[in-house]
C-alpha cells in the first residue's frame, strides 16, 4: 500500500490509543508527547490478540487491557521479554496528522509466498 494519512494528531487521545482499520488491518494509534510523535501498531497484541488501542498509556508505553503486558511505543518491543514485540510501522507526523507506511494484506501473502520453497521443481 504505502503511506496513509490516518488521524489528526489532535484527534488522538492521549490517555489510550485511537482504533483505526485501514486496508483490512486494525490499527492502534498512539499520540505521544515531549516532543510530539506518533505511534501505529497492529491493534491485536502479540500475546493472545488483546486489544491494544484500548490499553492504558504511561509516558511511551501502553499496557495491554487484557494481561497488562507493556509495550514500548517507540520500538513495539515488550518491555518485560525481549522475544515479543508488537508490529509496529513506520510512523510520520505531517500537517497535523499522522501518517503511516501500512503494507497491504496483500503484500503479506507475497512475503509468505517467497519463503515458501519452489514447489514446482523448476
Ligand atoms: S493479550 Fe495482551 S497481554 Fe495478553
Amino acid at each position: 500500500m504505502g503511506w496513509v494519512r490516518l488521524i489528526e494528531w489532535d484527534r488522538c487521545p492521549s490517555d489510550r490509543g485511537a482504533y483505526l482499520e485501514c486496508v483490512g488491518r486494525e490499527l492502534a494509534v498512539f499520540r505521544l508527547d515531549n516532543p510530539p510523535r506518533a505511534s501505529v501498531l497492529d491493534n491485536a497484541c502479540p500475546h493472545s490478540g488483546g486489544n491494544l488501542a484500548g490499553g492504558t498509556v504511561e509516558g511511551a508505553v501502553v499496557r495491554c487491557p487484557w494481561h497488562d503486558w507493556p509495550f514500548d511505543l517507540d520500538t513495539g518491543k515488550c518491555i518485560h521479554s525481549e522475544k515479543a514485540a508488537a508490529v509496529r510501522y513506520p510512523t510520520e507526523l505531517r500537517d497535523g496528522f499522522v501518517w503511516a507506511d501500512i503494507p497491504s494484506l496483500a503484500d503479506d501473502h507475497l512475503a509468505l509466498d517467497a519463503d515458501r520453497p519452489n514447489q514446482s521443481g523448476v
